[in-house]
């Protein structure tokens, strides 16, 4: 039996949600109306993927022209790197509650544990990765913040009212640890890379522990990494044998085998799609089971394959060795 909401903190998350990072800035605002269309109650924005505003017109159009209320949805949205010293974390968040036309967040996360040079909003926003694109050599400039002080401000948010729960994407057992230890408000949940190539067992049986949702984005593999030249044509999770062995004995499609096996195992899935088929297509998995056996032949895929990689990109395309994952 699979839920269609989990607990996360004091609210009840939909397990599964549209991913909005690379949804072009002219379509998004249509794409979450067909999406809410379509039945989901879930989006996971960031500030990062610059369409935020994009997304506020489509938030705006559904509470607007449907009967779906504020409360239905379930809006997600990330603070990005360069915001981690406490002075800029309330400015951060209140940007993407500007952006998306809300007046709270249902959960707002730590993009990466990875702290930047700040960059003002009036220099440049959303700030991406490199501290100065117009430098002789532009890359990318850690700052030093300790989790624990960037934490303290996110406690703040919710003190204040502007969210409702928070939480942290890319951490590591040790750094869930740490945070736990060092916390007033645990973070109710984690959201990490994960897919059958890379099931992260410990670190998600980890965040269970801690009584921590867990979300997996990228759950359909490397089909998001192809455009990035990130990932190989050939690591295709969809054309898996037990992936299509069950897929036929379903009738359903291979995507919607991986998300199912994503929700089974008791993660959140938050699937990206541009196309309106495929929108109805990834929610559309709420009434099949993949069996045991299924279940663990797909999970047999395991790899420890990660797609995105801070470790190898930070290096590749911002001119920073910046390894979070060992
Ligand atoms: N916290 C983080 O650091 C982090 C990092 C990465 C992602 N995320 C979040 O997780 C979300 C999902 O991850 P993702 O976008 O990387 O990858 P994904 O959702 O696993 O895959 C998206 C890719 O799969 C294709 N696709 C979608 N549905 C399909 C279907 N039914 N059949 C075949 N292909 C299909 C999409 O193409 P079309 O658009 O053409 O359909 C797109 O190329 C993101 O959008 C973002 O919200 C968070």
């Amino acid at each position: 039996m699979v839920e269609d909401r989990i607990q996360v903190g004091a609210g009840h998350m939909p397990t599964l949600g549209l991913g909005l990072w690379k949804l072009p800035e002219q379509s998004v605002a249509s794409t979450v109306v067909d999406a809410v269309a379509a039945g989901y109650r879930h989006v996971d924005s960031a500030a990062d993927y610059g369409n935020e505003e994009a997304v506020g017109e489509g938030l705006r159009q559904v509470l607007k022209t449907t009967d779906v209320v504020r409360d239905d949805l379930w809006v997600t949205s990330k603070l990005w790197n360069t915001f981690h010293r406490p002075e800029h974390v309330r400015a951060a968040c209140e940007r993407s509650l500007r952006d998306l036309g809300l007046d709270y967040l249902d959960l707002y996360l730590i993009h990466f544990p990875i702290a930047l040079k700040y960059v003002d909003f009036s220099d440049r926003y959303p700030p991406e990765w490199i501290y100065d694109p117009t430098a002789e050599v532009p890359r990318m400039e850690p700052d030093l913040v300790p989790i624990a002080e960037t934490w303290g401000a996110m406690e703040g948010l919710v003190e204040a009212g502007l969210v409702k729960e928070i939480g942290v994407c890319n951490f590591n057992t040790g750094l869930l640890h740490d945070l736990i230890a060092s916390s007033r408000r645990p973070p109710a949940l984690l959201q990490v890379e994960s897919h059958p190539y890379l099931t992260q067992e410990r670190l998600i049986r980890l965040a269970h522990q801690y009584d921590m949702a867990v979300t997996a984005f990228s759950p359909l593999g490397s089909l998001s990494y192809l455009e990035l030249g990130m990932a190989e044509a050939q690591e295709c999770l969809l054309d898996e044998s037990v992936v299509c062995a069950a897929a036929e004995r379903l009738q359903r499609s291979s995507a919607q085998v991986l998300l199912r096996w994503g929700l089974q195992r008791g993660t959140a899935v938050i699937p990206k799609t541009s196309q309106l088929e495929r929108l109805r297509e990834n929610i559309d998995v709420f009434d099949f089971s993949l069996s045991d056996a299924e279940m663990n032949a797909i999970s047999a895929l395991n790899r420890n394959r990660r797609f995105n990689d801070p470790g190898l990109f930070c290096e590749e395309a911002f001119g920073s060795f910046y390894p979070i994952y060992d």
